[in-house]
C-alpha cells in the first residue's frame, strides 16, 4: 500500500551532497509544494506534490497537510549515554563555581556518582528513564538514536544497560543503537586501567557477543580515564572480535582522534582540544569526526573545531552527548544551531551533520536523506522557509514526525 504526504510547502530531500568536507547552501536542492510517496515504511518517491498525486498508484491513501510546512528527514543523534539513574546537578553547581570536570572526577565524583545511582536502580527502573528520554527526543525530530552503557563498569551491571537499552528499544518507535562503553572509566575496584581493560575482554564481551546485545565497542581515550598506549590493545583485541569501534577523543588533551583513525575507527567524538594534526588525520580517514555541542555547552568550554574540520575535509556529524554528567540538555536541534552560529557552518552543513553524516557514523547507510529506497524517517516544521528552522536556535520544533512511513505525533 502506498501513502503520499503532502503538499509540504518545501521537502529538503538531503540529496546528492558529499560525505565529507564544506557544503554551501547552493548545493541544497529543495522541492516547493512537493510530496512524499511512501510504500512499505520506505520513499518510493519525492516530487512536486500535483505530479505524484496524478500519477499515484490505485489504492494510495492521501495524508493530506494543511499546514505551511518543511519535511526533512529525521535527525540522527549517533552519541548518547540516555541509559544512567539520578542527577549530576551537585556538579554543575561545582564546576559553575569554578571547580574542572578532571578535578571532581579524580576526587571520586562525576561518572562514579552516577554508577553507584544506576547499580542501585533495577533494569526496569532503566527502561523507564531511557524510554521516558527517547520520548522527547521523538517529539523533537530524532528517530535514531545510539546509546551506550557505561555506568555499569562490572559484568553484571554492563549486561544490566545493555539488556534495558535492548528492552527500552522493543518499546519505542525510534530505533535505538546500543554501544558498550564498559571502559567509560577505570572502576575504583581495579588498581590498574589495563587490568580493567582485559577484564572487560576476557568476561564482558564475549557474553555481549553470545546475548548480541551490541556490535559496537567504544572508549573513553583521556589521562584520566584510559590513556593511548593502555587503549590501543584494548580496541585492536575488540576489533579482532568483530566490534566496529568508536572513541570519546580530544575531549581534554589529544591522542583519542589519532588512535582512532590508525584502528580505523568508524567515529572519533568530542574533539574539543584537536590539534592541527589531528583535525588533518580526520580529514584524511574514513573515521566521522562527531562533535558534541552539548558538552561544550554543559562545561562552559570551547567547541569542538568544526569549521577547520570540514575545510579540511571531514565528516562532521553533530550529536547530543546527552548524559547527565558533562551535557544534561539533550536538545540536539538547539545544540546544533548554536554551534553554527559559533563556528561558522552554513546551514546545509549543520543539517547534513544531523541527518546522513550522523548515519554514517553508525554505519547506517539506509537513512539521513529522502532519496528513494531510504526509510520514511520524516519531520516536519511549521514554516515555509527551511532556513527558518536554524535561525529560530532550537525553538521552532517538529510538528510531526514520522518513523518508518508510521505518523508518531500529530
Ligand atoms: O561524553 N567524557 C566522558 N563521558 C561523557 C560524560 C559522562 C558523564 O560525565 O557522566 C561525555 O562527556
Ligand atoms: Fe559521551
Amino acid at each position: 500500500m502506498h501513502t503520499l504526504i503532502g503538499p509540504f510547502s518545501q521537502i529538503i530531500p538531503l540529496d546528492n551532497l558529499a560525505f565529507k568536507g564544506p557544503l554551501t547552501d547552493e548545493n541544497l536542492r529543495t522541492i516547493d509544494k512537493g510530496g512524499v510517496l511512501v510504500k512499505d515504511g520506505k520513499i518510493a518517491a519525492t516530487g512536486p506534490f500535483e505530479e505524484l498525486y496524478k500519477s499515484r498508484p490505485a489504492g494510495t491513501e492521501v495524508q493530506e497537510i494543511e499546514e505551511q510546512s518543511v519535511l526533512l528527514p529525521g535527525f540522527i543523534d549517533s552519541h548518547t549515554h540516555i541509559c544512567f539513574a539520578g542527577s549530576r546537578a551537585r556538579d554543575y553547581s561545582l564546576r559553575v563555581a569554578g571547580k574542572s570536570y578532571q578535578e571532581i572526577l579524580k576526587q571520586g565524583g562525576g561518572i562514579h556518582d552516577t554508577v553507584g545511582k544506576t547499580r542501585e536502580a533495577s533494569e526496569e527502573d532503566l527502561v523507564q528513564n531511557i524510554i521516558r528520554r527517547v520520548h522527547r527526543h521523538i517529539k523533537e525530530g530524532v528517530t535514531t538514536i545510539e546509546v551506550k552503557s557505561g555506568y555499569g563498569l562490572n559484568v553484571e551491571e554492563e549486561l544490566k544497560m545493555l539488556r534495558a537499552i535492548r528492552k527500552a528499544g522493543e518499546q519505542v518507535s525510534a530505533e535505538l543503537i546500543p554501544t558498550c562503553l564498559a571502559a567509560h572509566v577505570k572502576p575504583k575496584d581495579f588498581a590498574e586501567a589495563s587490568d580493567y581493560l582485559t577484564y572487560i575482554l576476557e568476561e564482558l564481551l564475549p557474553k555481549v557477543k553470545a546475548e548480541k546485545l551490541t556490535e559496537r565497542v567504544d572508549i573513553f581515550v583521556e589521562p584520566e580515564a584510559f590513556p593511548v598506549d593502555a587503549s590501543r590493545p584494548y580496541l585492536q583485541k575488540a576489533k579482532e572480535m568483530g566490534f566496529a569501534l568508536t572513541l570519546h577523543a580530544d575531549q581534554f588533551t589529544s591522542g583519542g582522534s589519532l588512535l582512532a583513525t590508525e584502528i580505523g575507527a568508524l567515529s572519533a567524538d568530542h574533539l574539543e582540544s584537536s590539534t592541527e594534526q589531528d583535525v588533518k588525520a580526520l580529514a584524511h580517514s574514513n573515521t566521522v569526526a562527531t562533535v558534541l555541542p552539548g558538552a561544550s555547552l554543559g562545561l562552559g568550554m570551547q567547541y569542538s573545531p568544526a569549521r577547520r574540520l570540514l575545510d579540511a575535509g571531514a565528516c562532521l556529524a553533530i550529536a547530543t552527548d546527552w548524559n547527565p554528567g558533562s551535557a544534561p540538555m539533550g536538545d540536539l536541534l538547539l545544540q546544533a544551531s548554536l554551534l553554527g552560529a559559533a563556528e561558522k557552518l552554513s546551514m546545509t552543513e549543520v543539517l547534513a551533520g544531523l541527518t546522513f553524516r550522523a548515519a554514517a557514523a553508525l554505519a547506517l547507510t539506509n537513512r539521513g536523506t529522502l532519496i528513494k529506497g531510504a526509510l520514511a524517517d520524516m519531520q516536519s516544521f511549521p514554516t515555509h522557509d527551511f532556513r527558518e528552522i536554524l535561525y529560530f536556535q532550537g525553538k521552532l520544533k517538529a510538528r510531526k514526525v514520522w518513523k518508518s512511513g508510521k505518523l508518531l505525533q500529530a
